[in-house]
């Protein structure tokens, strides 16, 4: 897969062993920063790795901060994601499985770096099953669809 990756200073050193990672499994990682430990805004990295996602540039996306929680909304605040954030693999397999979520989110001051490989793991392994779960999705989709108006 081509996956965007993301991260905020704080999440700098994480995000690099993890794109090891993701390069070790095979995948192709789309880097979109934040590239040293200066200071910046988790904001700037959860939008352009949503972007990418939606425009279909790369498959899917893993944004990382310090909790995870500033860069998800930031992310989710662009039509058409659907971002998770995760400190443990079970919700991140169902996000998947249940809500089709094409961004994965963690914190890299909440999981050390073998947990956040796991709940990758999981969240790779895992296969959006529509069927009841569609309506529910879509009924994401129309939110997104009003507040345009
Ligand atoms: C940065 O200090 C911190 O607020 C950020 O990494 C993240 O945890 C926000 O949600």
């Amino acid at each position: 897969m081509k996956i965007g990756i993301g991260n905020d200073h704080i999440a700098y050193g994480l995000k690099l062993e993890i794109a090891q990672y993701l390069k070790d499994l095979g995948h192709e990682v789309v880097d979109f920063g934040h590239h040293n430990e200066d200071r910046t805004d988790y904001t700037i990295y959860g939008e352009k790795v949503a972007n990418a996602v939606v425009s279909k540039e790369v498959d899917c996306g893993i944004v990382i901060c310090g909790t995870g929680v500033g860069i998800s909304i930031a992310a989710n605040k662009v039509n058409g994601i659907r971002a998770v954030v995760c400190s443990e693999p079970y919700s991140a397999m169902l996000s998947k499985q249940h809500n089709n979520t094409n961004i994965l989110a963690f914190g890299a001051r909440v999981v050390g770096s073998e947990l956040a490989k796991m709940i990758i793991d999981s969240w790779l392994g895992a296969k959006y099953e529509s069927g009841r779960h569609a309506r529910r999705v879509n009924m994401i989709s129309e939110i997104e669809e009003r507040q345009k108006h």
